[in-house]
């Protein structure tokens, strides 16, 4: 089978730079002004107190959301949607968005800058007649997000010695690559072991050996997605990551460059049930701790203040878990520490330059480098300036992850810079390259709140592993891309998750869990979430279910 366009990444976050900060968001879209009845406004700011120990009063609420990224807003709508509205969200940052971040960049004619995304970037697989639509993509309509195809046949090779076609190497990749998914599907039916991407490919027939061509593009098809490297990436879940997105809504991905950016429709989202400046709302409030028990949550800010709830979700990123940046009273259990360490967080790092003129082709998307001695080094280079998306911007972009973020982040702009200026000459020996008029990136996995873009699928990890890393502590629930068994990494994979604990937890506040799989199936869809004392070393067949976050099978193909 032919396998679909490959996309980019992207669920990623925010992002250190000065231009960052600077940026404040209000509820922009209000209720009013949108085709959406708005909800009767709750009892907000008398909200009642409750003693909390030894520390005074904490405001009381039913639920608080921790984080005003897709998840927590989404999480928060499906709770307003049952009638639900005494809940707080509680986000560090002065915006509504998490990993959905935006910054200025450049210049344009007239003087005013840029808006570029540091974070999440597309929206991943859109839908086809007859089949699903991507939420995200429901939502990109609804709010009018400014977005293109990204036409990933539209590239140009390059290596040390300049421009050098070996696009050959797609169709040799994608030939394997199309053994593979059938390969990993039936592993998936006959329950054998999961294994490397490395493995799955090789098998397959893909060997790119010492051949850096290849390498380079072995690295567009999967790192550039997965943020990690194919020898730790999952095999059969990795498939299942791409097939659930690609074939079962659409092949495509479209990048977006929207000058409100692209949080718009997360903004959007939150003021079909937030007023403007409501209290329900805690912007720039950082979360200290996270007390938890079987009846209750108590949730301590730096600010000194406190809330106490009947339900938590907690939507920080797999890296914040995984870097104990916020403690938890009592300690997560081994079983849940084992799962979150299990999992894998990628850093994927947008490296952006602007000139005084577009010296490279001005009709390509996409130049892909391969370096004679390292791996991903510099590899995919990203034309705005480029019909349908900011022609005449002389905006490029580069973009690493894993290892080599981690290596650009810890060094200065400049050094950066001089590095992939030279990446540069190579590509274009012909050329009189200026020195760039703008420059920047974001240091992802320096963010605290962040400590990385997006997750992947370890090897290893198990379809019941994956439900302990989902499944709720006493009355703490997690939610986010991570969480999402099909679309973990993908902005879908926030909004499905949030969605889930949100109408979970409306449910066993006595209102309805509207929650079901594709087909109608609820079973296991409500009430406290599935967990195994006991893991498997594999995962059989009938577990792929709702109960395990299982929504649709990875078999679909409504979008090819
Ligand atoms: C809330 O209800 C609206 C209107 O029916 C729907 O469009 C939206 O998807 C729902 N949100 C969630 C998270 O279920
Ligand atoms: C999106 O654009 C359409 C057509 O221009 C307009 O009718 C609609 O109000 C816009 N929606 C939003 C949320 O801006
Ligand atoms: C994508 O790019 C290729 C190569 O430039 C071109 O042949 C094809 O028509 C483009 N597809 C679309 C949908 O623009
Ligand atoms: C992925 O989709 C392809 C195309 O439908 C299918 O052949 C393969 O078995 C699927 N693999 C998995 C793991 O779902
Ligand atoms: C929201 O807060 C801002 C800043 O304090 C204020 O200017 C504005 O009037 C408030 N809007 C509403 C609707 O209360
Ligand atoms: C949580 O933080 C508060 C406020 O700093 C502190 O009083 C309390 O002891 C902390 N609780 C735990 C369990 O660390
Ligand atoms: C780069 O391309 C040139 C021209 O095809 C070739 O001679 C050279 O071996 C390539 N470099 C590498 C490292 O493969
Ligand atoms: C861009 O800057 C370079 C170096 O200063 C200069 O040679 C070139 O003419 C400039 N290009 C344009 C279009 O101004």
């Amino acid at each position: 089978m032919r396998r679909g366009l490959f996309s980019a990444s992207v669920l990623v976050g925010v992002a250190s730079s000065p231009h960052m900060r600077q940026q404040s968001f209000t509820l922009l879209s209000l209720c009013w002004i949108l085709p959406i009845v708005c909800p009767p406004p709750a009892a907000l700011s008398d909200n009642p107190t409750t003693q909390d120990g030894a520390d005074g009063l904490c405001q009381k609420t039913s639920v608080v959301i921790l984080g005003a990224g897709v998840a927590g807003i989404t999480a928060a709508q499906a709770l307003s949607n049952q009638s639900i509205h005494d809940f707080i969200i509680v986000e560090r940052n002065d915006y509504i968005g998490g990993r959905v971040a935006h910054t200025n960049f450049g210049f344009q004619p007239d003087g005013s800058p840029y808006t570029v995304e540091l974070g999440a970037n597309w929206v991943q697989g859109l839908g086809s007649e007859g089949g699903p639509e991507n939420p995200i993509w429901t939502l990109a309509k609804i709010y009018n997000i400014t977005n293109h195809f990204s036409n990933y046949s539209d590239i140009l090779t390059y290596n040390e010695t300049g421009a050098v076609d070996y696009t050959d190497l797609f169709d040799v990749f994608e030939d394997a690559y199309s053994i593979a998914e059938q390969t990993a599907g039936v592993y998936l039916r006959d329950n054998l072991q999961d294994t490397t991407m490395r493995v799955g490919m090789s098998i397959s027939g893909w060997k790119p050996k010492k051949n850096m061509a290849a390498q380079a593009v072995e690295w567009w098809e999967l790192d550039w997605e997965t943020a990690q490297n194919p020898d730790s990436s999952a095999f059969v879940f990795g498939i299942v990551g791409f097939n659930s997105t690609f074939y079962q809504f659409s092949g495509e991905n479209n990048f977006v460059f929207d000058e409100r950016g692209f949080n718009a429709f997360i903004i959007g989202e939150a003021s079909t049930f937030l007023r403007q400046n409501d209290s329900r709302l805690l912007l720039n409030t950082e979360v200290k701790n996270v007390t938890y028990s079987s009846d209750e949550v108590i949730i301590h800010n730096a600010d000194g203040t406190c809330i106490s709830a009947s339900y938590a979700i907690c939507t920080f990123s797999l890296g914040v878990l995984q870097n104990d940046v916020v403690p938890f009273n009592p300690p997560l259990p081994t079983w849940k520490r084992t799962a979150i360490e299990s999992f894998h967080m990628g850093t994927y790092t947008k490296i952006f330059f602007q000139f005084n003129e577009t010296f490279w082709d001005p009709d390509t998307q996409f130049f892909l480098y391969a370096d004679p001695n390292q791996r991903g080094y510099f590899p995919v280079w990203q034309s705005l300036s480029t019909p349908g998306f900011l022609p005449g911007s002389n905006i490029i972009f580069v973009t690493v992850v894993g290892e080599e973020s981690y290596r650009v982040e810890q060094q200065s702009d400049e050094e950066t810079q001089a590095e992939a200026m030279a990446v540069l000459h190579q590509m274009f020996p012909e050329k009189n390259i200026p020195d760039p008029i703008a420059f920047m990136y974001p240091r992802w996995s320096l963010e605290p709140w962040a400590h990385g873009s997006y997750s992947d699928w370890a090897t290893g990890v198990t379809l019941e592993r994956h439900q302990n890393l989902r499944t709720n502590v006493d009355r703490l629930w997690f939610a986010g891309e991570a969480y999402s068994a099909e679309y973990f990494g993908f902005l879908q994979g926030a909004w499905f998750e949030g969605r889930d604990v949100g109408s979970r937890i409306a449910g066993l506040l006595g209102k309805e869990c509207t929650n079901e799989d594709v087909n109608g199936n609820s079973a296991g869809a409500c009430g406290p979430m599935k967990r195994y004392q006991v893991l498997h070393g594999t995962t059989r067949e009938e577990e792929y279910d709702i109960a395990n976050g299982w929504s649709a099978s990875s078999f679909l193909t409504f979008g090819f």
